[in-house]
């Protein structure tokens, strides 16, 4: 049985009034809402595919594409910008070959800016996943790009 039927079993009784807990458990078990399952859910509780997209959109806690494996996060409040947050961003945008706010393909990698983490001490700061990088410099960048990039699976 798939991680959504799994999910789906555990809510017995059909109804409407599960949606939302439903399409919170799928994504904490699967990571986002794939198309897959926005159409298993739809047999299941009767609704629409396009009402339970019009629910979910509405909500800022879905996600409708995986989850980057490397989430790269810059901090873009006063401290960091005046400290070179944004020449962190355009090396990385560059060496990435992707923008701010997107992923790149096959999902490894993505870019977000952010707003002050509370670190403006030790700016510019940039969030890789969970790991704090303080005092970024271009070496570290290098560094952290030259990392990721050795996870591309040949
Ligand atoms: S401005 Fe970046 S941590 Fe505060």
């Amino acid at each position: 049985m798939g991680q959504i039927e799994t999910v789906l079993q555990k809510f017995q009784t059909n109804t409407r009034d599960n949606l939302l807990p439903i399409l919170q458990e799928i994504q904490q078990e699967t990571g986002f809402l794939s198309e897959e399952a926005i159409i298993k859910v739809s047999g299941y509780l009767k609704i629409p595919t396009s009402k339970i997209y019009a629910v979910a959109t509405f909500y800022d806690q879905f996600r409708f594409t995986p989850r980057a494996k490397y989430r790269i996060k810059i901090c873009s409040g006063t401290a960091c910008h005046i400290t070179g947050a944004e020449s962190i961003l355009d090396q990385l945008e560059k060496k990435l070959k992707i923008k701010a706010g997107e992923t790149s393909r096959g999902g490894l990698v993505s870019l977000e800016l952010s707003q002050c983490i509370g670190a403006c001490g030790l700016a510019p700061v940039i969030l890789v996943n969970d790991t704090f990088y303080p005092e970024v410099t271009a070496e570290k960048i290098d560094e952290i790009v030259d990392f990721v990039n050795s996870k591309v699976e040949n």
